[in-house]
């Protein structure tokens, strides 16, 4: 199977004022094309951290991150973004839909449309569908309830097919039957499209849809036996 990201001893040290606060002390990780991964871990560990580096949005302060053959955590501000935008898509708990703009509207925008092509038009619309949302086109982000709102959020995601969907937290600011969908809708992208999905979660029965879990504990990833036998052949040990 095809690594579509590779992370190398990782570590971000934030700077606030004279203090700096270790987020990641040497993180070290192997995604599969057509994985799904749950990450856990107590509160401040560094999840959202990891997944914001390995994403682009934020530089390591040290290793490496190759996604899908380029290498991003060396890359300019330019570059990263521009990698960003064609290989990842980004889902956050607070959904961070554009406010004025409706449904449709906030996939455009994703797709940079700025004429009125037909064809991109139904693209956003097939994608919308695809989430549940084809009577909901029209509506603003104050017009869906919160499970709507998030899969408007996860159709922006991915309607320009990125290698890698990045999801911190997707369901903390839902309640339980809408968890449910926005989880099951992710597992469908990730069985019928094989899409490749990181997902920071806090619920048990969230991780569970994952088919790989990994567990991080102040900065670092927490071995475990499993994992280590699969790269064992390899020099590094990946988890
Ligand atoms: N922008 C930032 N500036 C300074 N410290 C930060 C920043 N973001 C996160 N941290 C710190 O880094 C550590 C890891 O945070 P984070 O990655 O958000 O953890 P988690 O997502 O697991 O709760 C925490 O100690 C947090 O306070
Ligand atoms: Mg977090």
């Amino acid at each position: 199977m095809k690594t579509i990201l590779e992370a190398i001893d990782l570590t971000k040290v934030y700077k606030v004022g004279k203090i700096e606060v270790p987020a990641l002390k040497g993180v070290s990780l192997k995604v599969r094309e057509g994985e799904f991964i749950s990450i856990m871990g107590p509160s401040g560990c560094g999840k959202s951290t990891l997944l914001h580096t390995l994403g682009g949005l934020c530089q390591p302060t040290s290793g490496k991150i190759v996604i899908d053959g380029e290498e991003i955590s060396e890359a300019k501000d330019a570059v990263r973004t521009d990698i960003r935008r064609r290989k990842i898509g980004f889902v956050f708990q607070r959904f961070n839909l554009l406010p004025t703009l409706t449904a449709r509207g906030n996939l455009e925008i994703a797709r940079e449309i700025h004429g009125n092509g037909k064809e991109d038009q139904k693209h956003v619309d097939q994608i919308l569908a695809l989430l549940g949302l084809e009577n909901k086109v029209g509506h603003k982000p104050s017009e869906l309830s919160g499970g709507e709102q998030q899969r408007v959020a996860i159709a922006r995601a991915i309607i320009n097919k990125p290698s890698i969907l990045l999801a911190d937290e997707p369901t903390g600011n839902l309640d339980t039957e809408n968890s449910l969908i926005v989880l099951t809708m992710l597992q469908e992208l990730n069985r019928k499209f094989n899409q490749t999905i990181i997902m920071i979660t806090h619920n048990p029965e969230a991780a569970a849809v994952a088919n790989r879990l990994i567990e991080m504990r102040d900065g670092r990833i927490v071995p475990h036996e499993h994992d280590v036998s699969w790269d064992a052949k390899e020099d590094k040990i990946y988890i």
